[in-house]
């Protein structure tokens, strides 16, 4: 078999790459390891920047997003029992929109299969070669068990941070920046609406909290918990319970409860590996970068990178690969930006078991000083509405 771009990971990155690809007439091959309904189902990000918001609007796939996502033009930041709202659009002009990445994944694989774009469930034994030439090759075996060659002249690595792609580059061919902290997310998906009307961003000292939702009638909380914790520990009415502690305001503040429809632990770190290429393998969204989720990047520092990446493959094709050679660089501006930025609400906002007196006065005085002076929440605004994408 034969393309031009082969695609492995069928998550944001790898489906909307394809999707741009196509619209501008290269041929891309999606292969996906796990099965269609899994894709569709997998509950994960839910803020999408309006950078994100604009580009899907642009090429077509933003009926659904418009109609059912939901416009937020600020949050609130709750510390010391009080509450804070960081006024996003009043700000920055921009806002963002509450819309499950689970969603967008269904508008692609939808708009894939209408479109008879090719794209493969579960495949598996994923390997490339050959990518010092410009003949790379994808070796896999379909979901019928049929061993497969797949030439082509790109092969994208989209899939995610435990995927074969990035682990496929040979030792130095890339140079990798890592934090782990000491610190995970419990998150549920709950039937029942939301609480308040803007998500809530919450430092407690029993620990981080967040609130955020789908849809009216579909709330997701996130709690923080140590990185070992162990699911079964946590009965839906400890969930409830702790979550009421932490993101109580003075005096009136009432969770609304209801059955939880899904519940999980995400680990936090940060990473990135440089340059976001090796010869004709180009490295897309969690496979090159991971972000903490206090900042609401992960999804997003995706779309961006196959927004450039997409342009780049095609003036690849066209035979002019100086967008192709400046990828990794144009990527790693935004991708630095968005590491900080997402550090920095995830100390901002997290209680360290480990911090001394002097840091935690420190992490208070932030704080207070977001909460307070205009320079210093256009900071955060900005960053949160997301910065335009480069390239
Ligand atoms: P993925 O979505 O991980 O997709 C990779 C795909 O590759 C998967 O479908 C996988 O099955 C497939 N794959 C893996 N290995 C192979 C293989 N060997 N062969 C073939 N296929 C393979 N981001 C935001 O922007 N906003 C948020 O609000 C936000 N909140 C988050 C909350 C949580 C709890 C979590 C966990 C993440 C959150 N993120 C958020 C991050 C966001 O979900 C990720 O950054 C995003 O999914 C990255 O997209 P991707 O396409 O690069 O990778
Ligand atoms: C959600 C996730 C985030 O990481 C975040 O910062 C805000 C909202 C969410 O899943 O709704």
């Amino acid at each position: 078999m034969r393309t031009q771009v082969a695609v492995i990971g069928a998550g944001p990155a790898g489906l909307l790459l394809s999707y741009l690809l196509h619209s501008e007439g290269v041929e891309a091959v999606v292969l996906e390891a796990r099965d269609r309904e899994y894709v569709r189902q997998r509950v994960r990000a839910g803020v999408c920047e309006q950078p994100t918001v604009e580009l899907l609007t642009e090429i077509g796939l933003g009926d659904r997003l418009v109609r059912e996502g939901l416009p937020h033009e600020g949050f609130s930041l709750r510390f010391d029992g009080q509450d804070h709202r960081i006024a996003l659009t009043e700000l920055t002009g921009r806002s963002i929109t509450v819309y499950g990445q689970q969603e967008i994944v269904k508008d692609l694989v939808d708009a894939h299969e209408r479109q008879g774009l090719p794209l493969e469930f579960e495949v598996s034994d994923v390997a490339v070669s050959d990518v010092d030439t410009s003949r790379p090759v994808v070796r896999y075996v379909d979901a019928a068990g049929v061993s497969q060659v797949l030439e082509c002249d790109a092969i994208v690595g989209c899939d995610g941070f435990h995927g074969v792609s990035r682990p496929s580059i040979p030792d130095g061919g890339l140079q990798f920046f890592e934090r782990e902290y000491p610190f995970a997310w419990l998150g549920v998906l709950a039937q029942t609406p939301p609480s308040h009307e803007e998500l809530i961003y919450t430092h407690h000292p029993r620990g981080f909290a967040l609130h955020s939702m789908r849809s009216p009638e579909i709330t997701r909380l996130y709690l923080q918990v140590d990185p070992g914790e162990d699911l079964s520990a946590w009965s839906d009415d400890r969930i409830w319970s702790e979550l009421s502690l932490r993101l109580a305001v003075d005096g009136e503040f009432t969770l609304r409860e209801g059955p939880i429809l899904d519940k999980g632990i995400t680990p936090m770190r940060s990473f990135v590996a440089e340059p976001m290429r090796h010869g004709r393998l180009f490295l897309a969204g969690d496979a090159a970068h991971i972000v903490p989720p206090t900042g609401a990047k992960g999804m997003n520092l995706a779309v961006a990178d196959v927004r450039v990446l997409s342009r780049a493959l095609v003036s690849l094709a066209k035979g002019d690969p100086t967008p192709a050679d400046a990828y990794s660089d144009t990527c790693l501006r935004r991708v630095w930006r968005a590491e900080h930025f997402s550090w920095f609400m995830t100390t901002m906002l997290h209680t360290d078991p480990g911090a001394d007196a002097f840091a935690r006065r420190l992490q208070l005085s932030q704080l207070r000083y977001t909460a307070s002076s205009r320079a210093a929440a256009t900071s955060v605004a900005e960053n949160y509405v997301g910065l335009p994408f480069g390239g």
